[in-house]
């Protein structure tokens, strides 16, 4: 599988450490052997060689600051702007790691139309192209006979969208609730434990879990496009972020922290979707609620459904492996297409 790699932050570098370490595993037990054919970022530069690049010094050259600092090789070419490796650039796969901008989803959205319209799969960790143009994605990848596979962007590697629409099909799911924000979560679970705001929210950057402008994430809109993906993916719904009611938890100091923990409940994040609409908002739970237990960037989801009732998947929701796991498991399926 020839993969082009968009953004090479968290994410996609996560996915890059995860086939320089398991290549050989991923090939003898899943026939899976993948190629790194081009890589652009934002700033520092693009890579492309038809014969692969190798994942150790991609991810060097990622970590020194630019991949001016990949060495050079015979047919390795420089420089190109991502939407020209993605037109021109032979490959099976565009993986899309870029940060999540909204609500336009761009430039990312561009970036999946001209894969799909170049005969590529795509397969997003951002959330933004769906957010802003789910519908137009799925009819253009229907046209191109492409798949558009996004797994990663509700609870990272956590299946959380397939549980729901493999292993759950044929059961009628009503509505989906729970902590779908690892960075507010992490916060919470900090601020429990008696640091305050500002460094508990600096931990959860320098862990990987924020989004690149974090505000996205405390004011609740991170897990409110989580909300749009799953009304589309369980509903076929197709809410605005305008038509969600969205707060964040800027607002709850330390002391109402202290308050709830004095009377044996904890402040959740709590995401709440149905087919009639959805809803961000804190809210204490009980210590005896199972998402209380949910503590630092874990996650957690319940489907209600008609025949089991209650399902409930609980699981990293951030980080780099985690999230460059999600792509995988979104690779290996287009593998078993192909
Ligand atoms: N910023 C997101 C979070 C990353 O904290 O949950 C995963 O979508």
């Amino acid at each position: 599988m020839d993969i082009i790699l968009i953004g090479l932050g968290v994410v996609g570098q996560g996915l890059v450490e995860i086939l320089r370490d398991r290549a050989d595993d991923l090939a003898q037990s899943y026939d899976f052997r993948a190629r790194i054919v081009a890589v652009a970022t934002h700033s520092r530069g693009s890579l492309a060689h038809p014969d692969g690049l190798d994942p150790a010094r991609l991810l060097q050259a990622a970590q020194s600051g630019h991949l001016s600092r990949y060495p050079d090789a015979p047919g390795l070419r420089r420089g190109l702007d991502a939407l020209a490796l993605i037109r021109d650039v032979p490959a099976d796969v565009m993986v899309e790691a870029t940060p999540t901008r909204l609500p336009e989803g761009q430039p990312a959205l561009e970036y999946c139309r001209a894969a799909l319209d170049a005969g590529k799969h795509i397969v997003l960790a951002n959330k933004g192209p769906l957010a802003a143009a789910y519908s137009d994605l799925i009819q253009r990848a229907a046209r191109a006979g492409r798949q558009v596979r996004f797994e990663a962007t509700v609870m990272a590697g956590t299946p959380a969208l397939r549980l729901a629409q493999q292993a759950l099909a044929g059961c009628r799911i009503s509505e989906a609730r729970g902590i779908l924000n690892g960075t507010t979560n992490y916060i919470l679970t900090r601020m429990e434990a008696g640091l305050d705001y500002a460094a508990a929210l600096a931990e959860a950057q320098a862990l990987g879990y924020a989004e690149a402008d974090p505000s996205a994430d405390v004011d609740g809109w991170d897990a409110a496009v989580k909300l749009l993906i799953l009304a589309r993916t369980l509903f076929g719904a197709e809410p605005g972020l305008a038509d969600l009611d969205v707060t964040g938890i800027r607002d709850i100091t330390p002391d109402a922290v202290a308050a709830a923990r004095a009377a044996g409940e904890r402040w959740k994040l709590i995401a709440r979707v149905t087919p009639e609409g959805g809803s961000v908002a804190p809210a204490r739970v009980p210590l005896s609620d199972p998402l209380a237990a949910v503590s630092d960037a874990t996650n957690a989801i319940t489907y209600i459904t008609d025949l089991l009732g209650p399902v409930t998947l609980v699981g990293s929701g951030a980080g780099r492996l985690s999230t460059g796991f999600a792509l995988l498991s979104d690779l290996l399926d287009l593998r078993r297409l192909m």
